[in-house]
């Protein structure tokens, strides 16, 4: 445990800052087995360029839960250790990609991505000024999940007018 490193928060708990992080560990993980198995059972047009996609999103949500975990370890805490604590920690639901239909697929990622979005901006207004490192994590975060959400939006208008040009 870093005890001057846990000094120098201002105005917040540790033991906060750490209950609200293992909530977005919990969404980090879902978020990543969410895109894993999406990428698996995705059906239809233009899907390789989602595939690849997705699997660039997986791999940055399992490195945004690793950033999590670490800082979680830096403040005295304990990262949620069974998954079955993902669903009950969560903010953001779990989107069961039960219709494989790319665009159907794309919809239900961004979904998850507007809701990390809100997530990660409403934890870096608690952090601002109370708690440098963890403002820092989030903030990148969120930077993250933003540009996910655009990649997401491009690829379903792209497929969406393909999909009108061929109709014509
Ligand atoms: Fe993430
Ligand atoms: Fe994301």
């Amino acid at each position: 445990m870093a005890r001057k490193g846990i000094s120098i928060l201002k105005g917040i708990d540790a033991n906060e800052v750490i209950a609200l992080l293992n909530k977005a560990y919990a969404d980090e993980w879902l978020a990543y087995y969410q895109y894993y198995i999406e990428s698996k059972v995705i059906k239809g047009i233009m899907k390789d360029s989602v595939v690849a996609e997705l699997d660039q999103h997986a791999a940055d949500e399992l490195r945004h839960a690793t950033m999590i975990a670490e800082r979680i370890l830096q403040l005295g805490g304990t990262p949620l250790l069974h998954p079955k604590d993902w669903f009950s920690y969560a903010n953001c639901s779990y989107e069961t990609p039960t219709n494989p239909d790319v665009l159907n697929i794309l919809d239900q990622a961004i979904k998850g991505e507007q809701c990390a979005i809100d997530i990660y901006s409403k934890l870096a207004e608690i952090t601002q000024g109370k708690d440098i490192v963890t403002y820092d994590i989030v903030s990148s975060i969120l930077a993250d999940e933003v540009e996910h959400e655009e990649d997401l939006q491009a690829l379903y208008e792209d497929i969406s007018e393909f999909i009108e040009q061929f109709k014509r």
